[in-house]
């Protein structure tokens, strides 16, 4: 049987974490989990508190794109304030939890493509968006925003159809997004706290990301670039052989396979 709203209390009851998802702010519809996490964050929300939607109607993505986020799926964002030197880590550890997660909630293994799409079968199944407040190298907030496609059927959603999956789509039927989300809230905490004991959540993201050792197209801004995606450096960035030889450093961009 579909299930039916998300119920805040059934994925605080019992939940093994000492602070993220121990307040969780539920909306059925809203714009975007995005903006109340922004605003609950500079009002000083407790560390974790999690902003989950059922739907949101102005969902965001990256780059400045739009996000969908219809019933079935997965949208929140959950509030941190991490040392300076944690930041390039958030995208690693919240790619890893959302890998993590739906391996053991589905069985489905995923891959992570950079800098931070989590992919079945070649096809994206989460975004990940972080946003952060930064200033004199403290981070006065940062907000970990989460979209997994979940229980909608892609065909209804043909603009993206050739991209992008759903687990339910992969599954040949719905997963629970309640057992999800919980085994996400705690994965998300387990690495957040493994940040200051090692390079664990580097070390792992680099060994799971697909597009290392493939011929790539780079965009980055207003450039382009074609080269042999090489590595991913301790700061999240790309480090991309051009055809000149040269290594180049990627910062942010997007990335599609070549062949
Ligand atoms: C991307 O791949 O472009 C990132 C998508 C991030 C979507 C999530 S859904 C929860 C949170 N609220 C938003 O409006 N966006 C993020």
């Amino acid at each position: 049987m579909a299930e039916g709203n998300l119920s805040p209390a059934s994925i605080a009851d019992g939940l093994e974490t000492r602070f993220i998802g121990q307040r969780i702010i539920y909306y059925p519809t809203l714009p975007s989990t995005m903006e109340v996490a922004r605003r609950e964050a500079r009002q000083g929300a407790e560390e974790g508190t999690v902003i989950l939607a059922d739907e949101q109607t102005a969902g965001k993505g990256r780059l400045k794109r739009v996000w969908l986020s219809p019933k079935g799926s997965i949208a929140l964002s959950v509030i941190l304030y991490p040392s300076v030197v944690y930041l390039p880590s958030l995208i690693m550890l919240t790619s890893l939890a959302v890998a993590h997660s739906v391996g053991a909630v589905t069985g489905l293994k995923s891959q992570i493509k950079w800098p931070n799409d989590v992919l079945i079968n070649g096809r994206k199944v989460c975004g990940i968006l972080i946003e952060s407040d930064v200033s004199k190298k403290v981070v006065n907030y940062a907000i970990l925003g989460i979209g997994i496609n979940v229980n909608q059927r892609l065909s209804h959603f043909p603009d993206i159809l050739p991209t992008a999956t759903s687990l339910s789509d992969e599954l040949g039927r719905d997963a629970s997004r309640l057992d999800l989300i919980r085994h996400l809230l705690v994965e998300i905490e387990r690495l957040y706290l493994t940040l200051p004991v090692g390079e664990a959540v580097y070390e792992e993201w680099r060994d799971r990301i697909v597009t290392l050792g493939n011929r790539v197209h780079v965009s980055s801004g207003k450039s382009r670039y074609e080269g042999v995606a090489e590595s991913v450096a301790r700061d999240g960035s790309l480090l991309l052989r051009l055809s000149n030889g040269s290594l180049i450093k990627i910062v942010a961009g997007d990335v599609t396979l070549r062949d």
